[in-house]
């Protein structure tokens, strides 16, 4: 299966011919559809206080037709009365346990708002009264649901598999990363605006969008965690929105040169679906309308570390203090986040601190593999700062992890996004992670 922009390769062969940056959209990449808002307003025999839960929280997925992976639909009282997955307990209990986090991924997931105490208690009340049906006549609020926002832009780039990915029913789990080059004419252009473009929400699950040093190949490969070359340039799961640049920088694309881009798509297909399949993808809104400055992205963390323990919980804490030719070229602004680290890690922290006191980028107290998203900053890194990372493993393995690629390997890394770029012949992506100093603690 050979993968490319399928769109407007042509276009990129021959942009003279394309004009500048308004070249005709795809598909309406819009919000790309959550599947927010299904699960029709008061429609429905649960009681109002748990249907509207049910509606607001998690019928973005747990719809009638389960989307982005779900295993079932939590629509109906016979759905919430159905015996679960683990065979001992309702839906309705397991969906209490999976709402306050007690087994397995936070429902619902990560970006998408919590279930407050009051709507949890809500449910376990229906629960402890034997599930009644709702009263005749009561009729409930529940139903306008969440939404991607739109784009105000038009995608003059799409990113996707030329084929789509066929997804083998025999699996639950499926991730493949495959490749994209993207030549640039002659004019640079800037990256302003990254967006989803969902083609089959039943079994799509999450997807990264990284920029390789050298091309990737453009057959679906299997690949469960991200090369630590690749830089993130967007991270997408179900609830997130597009993400538009600050209006100072944008993404660059070199004239003359290619970008190679790398999308990592995961997918779920938990009820052995036959004959699924998907062209999901990344939209770009790109302009040779330059704006101010370059944006770039670079680690903080550690590339060096070993020791964490099996059955025990470590603590990483890494300092770095800037070399003074970078600190020359400094303030810059940081406007995202990306925490990564592989199965095992619990939390990441992340912060600035300096003359200009303390000021946070990310703090993930219940990091999930599974649901790996971005988070916004609008954060400047000033002279004389000092940037920590603090990353915990609980590891519940008997295998011993260190830093690395593989399975059994971890990361600590926070991919932050900014602007401008900074140009020093020493200086990359991964020179924080290198130049800091880092100490591991057992906890
Ligand atoms: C963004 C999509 C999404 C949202 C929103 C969401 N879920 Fe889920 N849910 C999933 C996926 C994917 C799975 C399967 C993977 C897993 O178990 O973590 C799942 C699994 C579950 C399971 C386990 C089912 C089993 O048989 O093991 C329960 C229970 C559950 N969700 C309850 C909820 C509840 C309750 C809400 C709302 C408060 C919610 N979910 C919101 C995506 C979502």
């Amino acid at each position: 299966m050979s993968v490319r922009v399928v769109s407007l390769g042509a276009c990129f062969v021959l942009i003279a011919a394309c004009g500048n940056n308004t070249v005709t959209s795809t598909t309406g990449a819009g919000g790309s559809g959550t599947g927010a808002g299904v699960g029709a307003g008061s429609s429905g025999d649960i009681p109002c206080d748990v249907h509207d839960t049910l509606v607001e929280k998690c019928q973005s997925c747990h719809a009638a037709s389960p989307q982005f992976g779900a295993p079932m639909p939590l629509v109906t009282r016979a759905d919430l009365r159905a015996t679960s997955s683990n065979g001992s307990a309702t839906m309705a209990e397991l969906a209490v346990a999976r709402m306050q986090g007690d087994s397995g991924s936070m429902m619902p997931p990560p970006p998408n708002e919590q279930a407050t105490t009051a709507e949890i208690d809500a449910v376990q009340a229906w629960i402890d009264a034997g599930y009644p049906a709702r009263a005749a006549g009561e009729t409930c609020q529940g139903g306008t649901g969440g939404g991607n926002g739109g784009l105000d832009c038009t995608p003059d780039i799409s990113l996707q598999g030329q084929t789509p990915f066929e997804m083998p029913s025999t699996s639950i789990d499926e991730q493949v990363c495959f490749g994209i080059d993207v030549p640039t004419g002659d004019l640079k252009r800037h990256i302003t605006t990254i967006a989803p473009k969902i083609d089959n929400a039943t079994i799509i699950h999450h997807i990264l969008l990284l920029q390789a040093p050298n091309s990737v190949s453009p057959d679906p490969t299997p690949c469960n965690f991200v090369d630590p070359d690749w830089k993130l340039l967007y991270a997408w799961g179900p609830g997130t929105p597009p993400h538009a640049l600050p209006d100072a920088a944008g993404f660059p694309m070199e004239a003359g040169e290619t970008t190679h881009f790398v999308l990592q798509v995961h997918y779920n297909n938990l009820n052995g679906l036959v004959g699924e399949t998907d062209q999901s993808g990344i939209d770009l809104c790109t302009t040779d309308q330059l704006r101010e400055h370059d944006a770039d992205i670079m680690a903080f963390g550690s590339t060096q570390f070993s020791g964490v323990l099996p059955m025990a919980r470590t603590q990483l804490d890494c300092t770095l203090s800037l070399p003074s030719q970078v600190d020359s070229v400094l303030p810059i602004t940081i406007f995202q986040s990306w925490p990564h680290m592989h199965t095992v890690g619990q939390e990441l922290h992340s912060w600035l601190e300096g003359p200009n006191g303390e000021r946070r980028l990310v703090d993930v107290d219940d990091y999930d593999f599974e649901y790996q998203i971005t988070y916004p900053n609008n954060v400047q890194l000033m002279p004389g700062d000092t940037v920590r990372t603090q990353c915990i493993w609980n590891n519940n393995t008997p295998i011993e992890r260190s830093f690395g690629e593989g399975t059994n390997d971890e990361m600590c890394f926070n991919f932050v996004s900014y602007y401008p770029r900074i140009e020093l012949p020493f200086w990359n992506w991964i020179a924080p992670s290198f130049a800091s100093n880092c100490s591991m603690t057992t906890l």
